[in-house]
């Protein structure tokens, strides 16, 4: 449907300067011109976008449009609501955002834990000597936690409970990212839970989060079951089951990602309406598909699809593996800190064993900072390990 353009101009001429002063006036009654103005911009508009694309629909009646989407690829087809152009265009603002240049960048540690943390000390160890580049906040669920390292005196935050699987969950991750967002030097944000221990010394740890550009958000797609299968219909427009996603909770993220988490209300309220562990047909968990499916449709590219918290689940339970003092040897620990590719296991009967080099900038380098689970019978262990593992 091409325009010619002389003819093109001469309408444009005729909107733009419905008088001009060398032509004598147009006898022609106003509405004529009103007329042909509205047609001129119907075709132009079916001109620039072609049909079968999003806004065609606003000129074609519906029925024109569905007999357009039948023969066009699904992924022409998609229209946005309205809610979506306003999320799109916060996302993208937030991402091209310059960040905030902190002349002393620091790392949230956010412990998520239901009272007490077990490794206090050997967390303190950790920390000490480098008391200008950190920051802790303690989100207990459900007793006030003692602590033994003043460190963590006074850096609980307000909290509320927390349940396995519901959003109650990822709402104490926001309450502890909003928490730790108040400190402009906070640059990168970590997600631990109480039974986490570190794998390397500060610096280490530093430097491999604040010298990229990713968050460690892990992100892979299931098929089976416990992946696609827990997919919403209720999740439609927005969320599209070919971009459903799954991984670990356990995140960390650079400071623009956090806003984002924050500024996000619109892919938060479909789980929270609509993910209700245990009921049927809503058997979904919004701590494990919430995060990567979020970030894997605004910003896939910005995350680094694994998780830097190692987690044993070679066992194939319900739980992952739970280290006791006898297993926590050298040989253990440099086991874990030498991985370098993250596997991903599908879940059903159609088991698939995904693989994935760490890259790192680029670079293949050991994939994880810290590990979990963790029995506090482990902590003398790893207080020895901790000051003699230098890296
Ligand atoms: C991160 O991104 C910024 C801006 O694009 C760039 O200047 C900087 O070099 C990047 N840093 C790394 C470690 O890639
Ligand atoms: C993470 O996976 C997505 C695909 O889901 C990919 O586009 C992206 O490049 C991956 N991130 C990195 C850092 O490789
Ligand atoms: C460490 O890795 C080696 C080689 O994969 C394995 O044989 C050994 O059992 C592992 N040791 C521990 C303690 O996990």
């Amino acid at each position: 449907m091409k325009i010619p353009k002389e003819w093109w101009l001469e309408i444009g001429d005729l909107q733009i300067m419905p008088m001009p002063r060398h032509r004598p006036v147009p006898r022609r009654p106003p509405w004529i011109i009103i007329l042909v103005s509205l047609v001129c911009v119907l075709l132009i508009g079916a001109y620039i976008y072609p049909p079968g694309q999003l806004e065609a629909c606003y000129f074609f009646s519906s029925s024109t449009c569905s007999s357009f989407r039948k023969w066009l690829p699904p992924s022409f087809v998609k229209v946005f609501t309205d809610d979506e152009i306003a999320a799109r265009v916060v996302v993208r603002d937030i991402l091209t955002m310059p960040s905030i240049q902190s002349k002393n960048p620091k790392i949230a540690f956010m412990f998520l834990t239901p009272g007490s943390l077990p490794f206090e000390k050997l967390w303190e160890k950790f920390f000490l000597g480098h008391e200008e580049r950190f920051s802790i906040y303690v989100h207990a669920s459900m007793e006030k936690p003692k602590h033994v390292s003043p460190l963590f005196m006074d850096r609980d935050i307000h909290s509320k409970q927390v349940v396995w699987g519901k959003i109650s969950m990822v709402d104490a991750e926001k309450r502890l990212l909003a928490n730790a967002l108040q400190d402009a030097d906070n640059q990168h944000f970590i997600l631990l839970s109480e039974s986490c221990v570190p794998l390397h010394n500060f610096d280490y740890v530093y430097n491999y989060l604040m010298d990229t550009n990713v968050s460690f958000i892990d992100c892979f797609e299931d098929p089976g079951p416990h992946g696609t299968g827990r997919y919403l219909d209720n999740m439609l427009p927005e969320i599209e089951k070919k971009d459903w996603r799954k991984g670990a909770q356990w995140f960390s993220m650079k400071r623009q990602h956090a806003l984002l988490v924050l500024a996000d209300s619109l892919y938060y309220l479909k789980f929270k309406n609509f993910c209700k562990p245990g009921m049927e047909r809503r058997n979904c968990y919004s701590d494990e598909h919430y995060l990567p499916t979020l970030f894997h449709m605004i910003d896939p590219s910005g995350i680094a699809n694994w998780s830097v918290t190692y987690v044993d689940w070679s066992e194939r339970k319900w739980h992952p593996k739970s280290y006791r003092a006898h297993d926590v040897t050298f040989e253990l620990l440099r086991n874990i800190t030498s991985i370098d590719v993250s596997v991903h296991v599908t879940s059903g009967d159609k088991e698939m064993v995904l693989q994935r080099p760490c890259l790192w900038n680029g670079e293949k380098r050991p994939c994880y900072l810290f590990a979990r689970k963790f029995n506090l019978e482990t902590l003398e262990n790893m207080m020895q390990y901790l000051s003699n593992y230098t890296i």
